[in-house]
């Protein structure tokens, strides 16, 4: 074993063909693999006729001569917005539902196409009344509310850029992105609805734009406000709109104009877990034909039956994707949820599934681990038969969390589909086929076709399977980011650096994620290469020793991080969260060497951690992934560093305090 590659200690043998009753009428033919693998350009052409109407049609399906920024589809033309809502319309599907949607306080709106393409050219008049044209950024701040999807598709249909800043940003994040940005207009709500009250969004608009003043750098000409959570804000005449008087005064129809392949549809800031954050470009055909395919094939799409449901916000590239552009292009029902899993009580998204008849859900691994944390009578109240399909994406899905999921919310039904792909690929790049492919637990299984997948060593080359090592991307792909927003060098740097040889000509994107590549050729995610631990030379990752403890009983969540051992280099300290139903069972002592012995058991000594803590909770960013370099911190005994991005700073206070016992 060399220094570089990364040991693969865990064995899972569980295996899961595709049931019948999703295989008979499976969107996707393995017809899709054969084709991409014997002309992957040919295959995205087809696929960009297929998923997508051109004003101009394209006759250049790639052009990689400016590598590694790609343009694809760059002669063709259209409007993106047009092709998620109008062209729907004109085929006849006005009277589908687009989006049916629940606010948290429990009402309802239901929003067919006719309607949300009559909303969305509303609003695309009102933006043009407000200078708004092709080109100019804005920042949209909103809640989960129709409107937000509303906002974005008519910044979309005039060919300007949004820039979605998750509500739940500080007024200091939204400054920073607003400036990075150049943003003309914000889009925001007076407030939402966040754990049964009002939180306000206003304020922190308010603040972000006078902290602007003050750096004599603001751009925002306007900004218009939603009202949704009724409470009191502040007002400046000269500057604030309320969005529905400038809906009503603008004029009803507007003709969506075509744009080209390669206009910007959008910047999204991904903050990773340090750094300042980088604001990803993405285009328009490329990364609508990529959204549109790999939903319809992935979810196994019948847009005539189905209600999807994908719990993400639209801050985040989930929501961008998977809530509004890839469903609206195939013209799917889409069902948005304002609120929290757990307001106003805990079985609040399985009642949501039984009342508004989900048949596919796509969420994340840390809302599966918190509903096992809480147990599996919660959901097992309510009647979840509708559901058919169901999705993980965001950080690897621990084979018990896969398993659980699968039993509890898919009755043994339904196939699970582990995606993974990045804010940075824009779209899916790896997925079980529900329809066609046998499901192992913990595996994202394979690329999606068309898309080009190594697992290399540190030098580049790739590993022999079954082996473990750096997950790299040899191909363009449709839905790649085409750069860093104002920064060419980072974006070289970032991505492209570690295994391109550009004298070559030769283009590597490296993801940053470690990856095992088994003996048929399925791809299982090791967590990302600045988390993998050294232990007496043994490169380690930290989703295996993660898994094996979630594979006991007891145990819900778990977190491990390396921390410096003068006699292994890095030894292995585990944070977990111990499933509510077993807390009885022992002390936190107890379990903590039940734990260590537990992981000795499964996988060796090797990876047996020096310590493991019993917490209540884990220290997770706002869209849910466990920030380890914080664990990392407490274990090696430093002050905490950054907790900015964190959702709630005050969990890290609590695991200061039982590490320090
Ligand atoms: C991780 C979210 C394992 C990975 C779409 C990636 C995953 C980062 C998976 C991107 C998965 C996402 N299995 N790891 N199915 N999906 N990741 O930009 O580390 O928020 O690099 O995009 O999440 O996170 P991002």
């Amino acid at each position: 074993m060399s220094s570089f590659e990364i040991e693969s200690l865990l064995t899972e043998d569980r295996r899961f063909p595709p049931p019948a009753h999703v295989a008979e009428g499976s969107v996707a033919q393995p017809e899709l693999y054969r084709q991409a693998r014997e002309d992957a350009q040919g295959f995205w052409a087809d696929r960009a006729r297929e998923h997508v109407t051109w004003a101009t049609p394209f006759t250049q399906t790639l052009d990689w001569s400016q590598a590694p920024v790609a343009r694809w589809f760059a002669d063709g033309e259209l409007n993106v917005a047009w092709n998620c809502l109008d062209r729907h319309v004109e085929a006849g599907l006005g009277d589908r539902i687009a989006i049916r949607w629940e606010g948290e306080p429990g009402d309802v709106r239901t929003i067919t196409y006719a309607e949300l393409t009559a909303d969305v050219q509303r609003a695309a008049n009102a933006l043009a009344d407000l200078g708004i044209g092709q080109g100019d950024r804005v920042a949209i701040y909103l809640p989960l509310v129709p409107e937000a999807v509303v906002a974005m598709l008519a910044v979309a249909r005039l060919g300007a850029v949004h820039s979605v800043v998750f509500g739940g940003f500080s007024a200091q994040s939204l400054h920073d992105r607003i400036l990075d940005a150049g943003a003309k207009l914000v889009i925001t709500a007076d407030g939402g609805w966040r754990k049964g009250k009002v939180f306000a969004l206003k304020p922190a608009v308010d603040e972000a734009l006078a902290l602007l003043d003050a750096d004599g750098a603001n751009t925002v000409e306007h900004v218009l406000v939603v009202r949704r959570g009724e409470n009191d804000v502040a007002w400046d005449d000269a500057r604030d709109l309320w969005w529905h008087d400038s809906i009503n005064a603008a004029a009803p129809t507007h003709e969506a104009q075509a744009f080209e392949a390669e206009n910007p549809l959008f910047i999204l800031y991904t903050s990773g877990t340090t750094g300042k954050p980088k604001g990803i470009l993405h285009t328009s055909g490329g990364y609508l034909v990529q959204a549109a395919f790999t939903h319809k094939n992935v979810f196994d799409l019948k847009p005539e039956q189905d209600v999807y449901w994908c719990t993400a916000d639209i801050g985040w590239i989930t929501g961008h994707s998977y809530v509004v552009y890839g469903p609206l292009a195939n013209a799917a029902t889409v069902f948005l949820y304002e609120g929290t899993p757990d307001t106003p009580h805990p079985g609040r998204w399985w009642e949501l599934i039984e009342r508004h008849g989900v048949t596919i859900l796509y969420t994340a691994p840390t809302a599966i681990r918190s509903f096992m944390k809480t147990g599996r009578e919660i959901p097992q109240g309510f009647d979840l038969t509708s559901l058919r399909i169901l999705g993980s994406v965001g950080e690897p899905i621990n084979p018990e969390a896969w398993v659980w999921y699968r039993d509890v919310i898919g009755g043994e039904r339904a196939p699970i589909v582990d995606t993974w792909w990045q804010t940075e690929t824009g779209a899916i790049m790896v997925s079980a086929m529900p329809g066609l492919t046998t499901l192992k637990p913990g595996s994202a299984q394979v690329p999606v076709p068309g898309v080009r997948i190594d697992i290399l060593t540190e030098d580049g080359t790739r590993v022999d399977p079954p082996n473990g090592g750096l997950l790299a991307i040899t191909e363009p792909w449709p839905s790649m980011l085409r750069g860093i927003w104002g920064d060419p060098e980072r974006f070289l740097e970032t991505y492209w650096s570690k295994f391109s040889d550009p004298d070559a000509g030769k283009w590597v994107y490296f993801a940053g994620d470690g990856a095992h590549v088994d003996e048929d050729g399925d791809i299982w995610l090791l967590g990302r290469v600045d988390d993998v631990m050294n232990v007496s030379g043994h490169r380690l990752s930290t989703t295996e020793i993660e898994s094996t403890l979630v594979s006991n009983s007891a145990v819900a969540e778990a977190a491990v991080v390396g921390a410096s051992d003068e006699t292994t280099g890095q030894a292995v300290v585990a944070y977990v969260i111990v499933k509510q139903s077993h807390r009885a069972e022992h002390s936190d002592a107890e379990f903590s060497e039940l734990f260590r012995q537990h992981v000795a058991k499964e996988i060796g000594a090797i990876a047996r951690p020096r310590q493991v803590y019993i917490v209540s909770e884990l220290p997770k960013t706002r869209s849910g992934k466990i920030m380890r370099r914080l664990l990392r911190d407490v274990a090696e005994g430093r002050p905490i560093g950054d907790t900015t991005t964190l959702a709630d700073p005050a969990v890290m206070k609590l695991i200061e305090e039982i590490s320090a016992r």
